[in-house]
């Protein structure tokens, strides 16, 4: 006999919200950091397979036309911040209050429905850089996402003796996804039992702010320029033969790290051709 079971309203609320599309999934966990920054769970389509530091195109959809009454979908490119073995998909975003897609998925809540185009691409991945000792993840701001992916994937640690993370930001507040991040992976279980207990010394956390007083000041390019980075991580500036870098935040901050790990000798890689460093830009509404 077939149990038809009443369906109660609010295990319906999301689809309503929005018109049914084939690229719908549902926000599932919101939290909010600070007035610029949250972050978000979501359901993971059976089919989206990715590998971790690879980003995707969510969306919401946009206000209808004056005229037509028609809504078009809003897209832009997010980096998915958990890893390729979680079974939901994390963001991380930034609120712009006029941008048009942030200004509305700020205030997503669990139940409402996203759009999510499940085809990931993506430069900051393993494949793209050769075999090396130690790995550099570059962040700033929200840069910090696809990392947040690939620090949770057991093939960081396999691949690199040590695994460097320095993230910069304006204030002390937008730190917080960072340091929590960096605090439940040094305990993490799954981690330890298949890498070795040990991993959690390979992972160095780096946090720099720039407008608010910290333990460490100053944008992350000025401290390597004056090799206090360097100093205080007890490591050597980077080399090619050692060192790959991962980079991710804001286009001037690429454009000047990029120049610097030129300078070092390093090479940029993509997938097609692994070399030692690879870039792309953090998201901005
Ligand atoms: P600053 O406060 O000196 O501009 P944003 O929130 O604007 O994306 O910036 C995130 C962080 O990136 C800020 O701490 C900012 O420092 C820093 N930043 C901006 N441009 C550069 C750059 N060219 N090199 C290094 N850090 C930068």
């Amino acid at each position: 006999m077939t149990e038809h079971r009443p369906v109660k309203d609010t295990e319906n609320t999301a689809a309503r919200a929005t018109p049914t599309l084939p690229d719908t999934q549902i926000v599932t966990e919101v939290e909010h950091y600070t007035d610029r920054l949250f972050r978000f769970r979501c359901t993971r389509p059976p089919s989206l397979r990715f590998r971790s530091g690879e980003f995707v195109m969510i969306g919401l959809m946009g206000d209808p036309d004056p005229e037509t009454g028609k809504q078009k979908p809003l897209m832009r490119a997010y980096s998915i911040a958990s890893p390729a073995w979680d079974d939901a998909l994390e963001f991380y975003s930034i609120k712009v209050p006029d941008g048009p897609l942030t200004s509305k998925l700020q205030h997503v809540r669990p139940g409402d429905a996203i759009i999510l185009r499940p085809k990931p691409v993506g430069t900051l991945v393993h494949d793209a850089l050769l075999p090396g000792k130690r790995l550099w993840l570059f962040a700033t701001g929200t840069g910090i996402a696809p990392f947040a992916s690939l620090l949770r994937e057991p093939q960081t640690y396999e691949d690199y003796d040590e695994v460097i993370l320095t993230h910069t930001c304006r204030e002390v507040g937008e730190l917080t996804y960072g340091a929590q991040l960096i605090d439940a992976i040094r305990q993490d279980e799954m981690l330890a039992e298949l890498i070795g207990e040990s991993f959690a010394d390979k992972l160095r956390y780096y946090p720099t702010t720039t407008r608010e007083k910290s333990p460490k000041m100053g944008r992350i390019t000025d401290l390597m320029r004056s090799g206090e980075v360097f100093a205080d991580l007890g490591v050597g500036p980077l080399a090619q033969d050692t060192d790959r870098a991962m980079v991710c935040g804001n286009l001037a901050f690429n454009l000047e790290i990029k120049a610097m790990l030129e300078d070092y000798g390093l090479r940029e890689g993509a997938n097609s051709n692994p070399a030692e460093y690879v870039v792309e830009k953090a998201f901005l509404d």
